[in-house]
């Protein structure tokens, strides 16, 4: 059972850890379903061990009709049968415990599945006792311009209007992801009662901790006014009025008193639309004038959306990544601690995104070495730590995503292309990461005897576990070694972060500065060779890269040079 909180030092085991997310329909299935399983995950864990992982993030795998592979939420208190049951989740932490690994779960209350009893009692009449628990309007009779009478014109983020018309009632609900994900109304007391009970049932069942899903979402402004639309679209972007709105901290500060503040957990918030400017109000560490940010750390995205949603455009833009994730180094120093992450399950794979395929090994251990060592606790997503790359999708049918589905509705409507859809949701899907753990080169790549739940990514034959296990040289050897590295470098945990080369367009290079050494990364994430411009005599011993098994070879070519590979990556340490 989790323990009431202790005071904390400088230095927790979560800022130590490497973290790995797993989402539990695609990673490994026990029972021949061709869906992924608790049982399963169990199975796992001593790769996982074997990694080096200390932290498991699972997303839902709670009861759910499964319009949103379970971020639609029937039940916060049983699991969905095709992933086990309590029993299983149990078992997990007994398991993961044993093997000194935490497990977080993914805690999804902005919005629950419109088939959860809440919303069934809410929806049933305008008097329910629940009606309030939800976010309910009449139609408004304001916008004309529309051919539909929406309270407002809001977008909804998976696509489409937000509002959902009720006929038994005649009124609309708020939505912000998909119809069937009915908001909760964060302003009625009762839901946060109800919310926080539920958060501590789980803590006391033994879970270390959450993932908050669209946690910056659960404001709202007030009276929901719609957007100006200069263009006449049928729906406009939002975010403005529901994302990281004014007064979102009153809601936040009771989520962290009653709910958390009891248990000694691990909380990671997911929080679009937050800048490093107010990052502190979210993850500020509690010092004696200043009580505690609201979670330990937060999933920021601002690094994620560095390409443009036009399909013709798939490069990134490396000086803008790297301004953003130094202000966020910046603005944490000291005060708050950093979630890294390049992949999740709402990414494509970060080598696609990037990188270059075509360097697959290369641009892999590279990405891995830029993100990894930075200050903070890294994140792995399944399949990542070999180097996956997206899927080719032949077909707009083969896209499994509620969003990618409502993008193309929302596309075919605007009459664009099918081949101007399937190459954007190339770029961008999803569905790329979602595809099943690719563990060894048997059929369906290990993951399951039976015909999974989505597609194999065909190229399993070559890029697996086992493959990767026995292969010195794979992308899953070298994020050992990185692993490794950081957990037998205290530096690498609490040095300083200094950006160098900060407009060098080829070259990601940063210092980690601490009493005892400095250490230099240097990451070309280019597809030419780079000239690095400092000096590279005083960077001491070469301990990592990603060029060859001698290190000193690579470290003279290196300093005799300065021209670092396609994708090189060089990490120096020198000791003051
Ligand atoms: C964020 C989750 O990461 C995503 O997968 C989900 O669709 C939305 N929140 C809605 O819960």
């Amino acid at each position: 059972m989790a323990q009431p909180n202790q005071n904390q030092e400088k230095l927790v085991w979560w800022k130590e850890a490497t973290a790995y997310q797993i989402y539990p329909r695609s990673f490994y299935d026990s029972n021949a379903d061709g869906i992924g399983d608790i049982p399963g995950i169990i199975k796992k864990l001593d790769y996982l061990a074997d990694l080096g992982i200390d932290l498991v993030w699972i997303c839902p795998f709670y009861q759910s009709p499964n319009d949103d592979n379970g971020y639609d939420i029937s039940d916060y208190q049983a699991i969905h049968p095709d992933f086990g049951c309590l029993d299983d989740v149990d078992r997990l932490i007994r398991e993961a415990h044993k093997r000194g690994i935490k497990i977080i779960i993914d805690l999804v209350i902005n919005h629950t599945s419109d088939e959860h009893p809440w919303f069934i009692e809410s929806r049933q009449n305008r008097n329910s006792a629940k009606r309030d628990w939800y976010i309910w309007r009449d139609g408004s009779e304001a916008i004309t311009e529309k051919p539909t009478n929406e309270p407002n014109n809001w977008e909804s983020i998976f696509h489409g209007s937000a509002w959902q018309y009720d006929a038994e009632t005649a009124q609309y609900y708020l939505h912000l992801f998909s119809s069937k994900q009915p908001d909760l109304n964060w302003e009625n007391p009762e839901v946060k009662a109800a919310l926080f009970s539920m958060i501590h049932w789980w803590l006391e069942r033994g879970i270390d901790g959450f993932r908050v899903d669209a946690i910056s979402h659960i404001k709202k402004q007030a009276n929901l006014p719609s957007l100006p639309n200069p263009n006449g679209d049928n729906y406009v972007s939002s975010f403005k009025y529901h994302m990281n709105v004014k007064g979102i901290e009153e809601h936040l500060h009771e989520l962290r008193d009653k709910a958390f503040s009891p248990f000694d957990i691990v909380t990671v918030g997911e929080a679009n639309g937050v800048a490093a400017e107010d990052a502190l109000t979210w993850v500020a560490e509690e010092t004696a004038t200043n009580k505690a940010g609201v979670f330990n750390m937060i999933f920021q995205f601002e690094h994620m959306n560095l390409w443009s949603e036009d399909s013709n455009q798939s490069s990134f833009n490396l000086v803008k990544f790297k301004q953003i994730l130094t202000r966020w180094q910046n603005a944490l120093e000291g005060m708050g601690w950093n979630a890294l992450y390049l992949e999740n399950h709402d990414q494509a794979r970060s080598i696609n995104t990037f990188g270059n395929p075509n360097y697959r090994y290369a641009s892999a251990t590279a990405l891995a070495t830029c993100y990894f060592l930075m200050k903070g606790t890294p994140f792995i997503y399944q399949g990542q730590e070999l180097g996956l790359v997206n899927f080719h999708f032949t077909s707009l049918d083969q896209f499994d995503d509620i969003s990618a589905r409502n993008l193309i509705n929302k596309l075919k409507h605007q009459g664009k292309s099918d081949q101007y859809i399937l190459s954007l949701l190339n770029r961008v899907s999803r569905d790329h990461s979602r595809l099943p753990m690719p563990w060894n080169s048997e059929e369906n790549g290990g993951f399951s005897t039976v015909t999974p739940w989505i597609t194999v990514n065909p190229n399993y034959e070559r890029i697996n576990v086992s493959e990767q296990l026995n292969n010195q040289n794979s992308v899953l050897q070298f994020y050992k070694q990185l692993i490794e590295l950081r957990k037998q470098h205290k530096s690498l945990i609490i040095g300083r972060y200094k950006l160098i080369l900060a407009d060098d367009p080829n070259v990601y290079a940063y210092q980690r500065v601490s009493d005892d050494c400095t250490w230099t990364i240097i990451t070309n994430l280019s597809d030419n060779v780079a000239k690095v411009n400092i000096d590279c005599s005083a960077l001491g011993d070469l301990i990592l890269d990603n060029q060859t098994k001698n290190n000193e070879i690579a470290k003279t070519n290196f300093e005799k040079t300065g021209l670092a590979s396609a994708y090189g990556a060089y990490v120096f340490m020198t000791k003051h």
